[in-house]
């Protein structure tokens, strides 16, 4: 079976990843590859940052790897937070002070429409793809439910009347931004590798 490593420290999106691709490819964690980096995120766009953390890998590893970026743009916003996503609200990364700032800039702007927007690369013998996904929906006003991470309380899809946080894993990969990049690194796999 075609082992990747997922350079990603995030066990939220370790799980979302695992169940989104299957079990047509074997998925290492960096934990299981026993590896205990913080890979940095300094670019100004996914695409960078995500080519940043596979690239970081494959130097040290040799090893087929992908990794992934994610960033919620708000329209009313300019695309913000966008690449700032997990450090909207400062340095130190606080889901609850950047959910805060969301909803206080987003304050009686009635045009709430919001995307995630992943980037996968992917580092397949020494090459590099990537592969974009992209989830349309909205901000509502206040947090509802507990499951998922980041400011899934707050970000319903668009054909949901539930937030991200309201949906198990398996529910949030029918609208997942996550999900859809990975059913393209899937299929383009299964198109020129396995
Ligand atoms: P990064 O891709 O690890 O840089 O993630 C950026 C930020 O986006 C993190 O702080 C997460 O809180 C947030 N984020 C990424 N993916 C999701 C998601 O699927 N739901 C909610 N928040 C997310």
């Amino acid at each position: 079976m075609t082992q990747l490593i997922f350079a990603s420290n995030n066990p939220h999106k370790v799980e979302e990843i695992q169940s989104a691709i299957g079990n047509m490819v074997d998925i290492v964690s960096l934990k299981q590859a026993g590896m205990e980096i913080e890979i940095p995120e300094p670019h100004d766009t996914l695409e960078a940052n995500a080519s940043e953390k596979s690239q970081t890998i494959y130097k040290l590893t040799n090893e087929n790897c992908f990794s992934e970026d994610t960033g919620l743009e708000v329209y009313a916003l300019n695309g913000e937070p966008g690449v700032k996503t997990a450090r909207y609200a400062g340095d130190t990364v606080d889901t609850g002070k950047n959910i805060e700032k969301l909803l206080g800039n987003l304050g009686g702007i009635g045009d709430r429409r919001a995307r995630f927007r992943t980037v996968i690369s992917l580092i397949y013998e020494g090459k590099e793809y990537l592969f974009e996904g992209i989830c349309e929906g909205q901000i509502i006003d206040h947090k509802r439910g507990s499951k998922g991470f980041g400011y899934d309380p707050v970000f319903m899809p668009s054909g949901s009347k539930r937030t991200f946080a309201e949906m198990d894993t398996v529910e949030k990969n029918v609208f997942s931004h996550r999900k859809k990049a990975a059913d393209r690194l899937v299929l383009f796999l299964q198109e020129y590798i396995i």
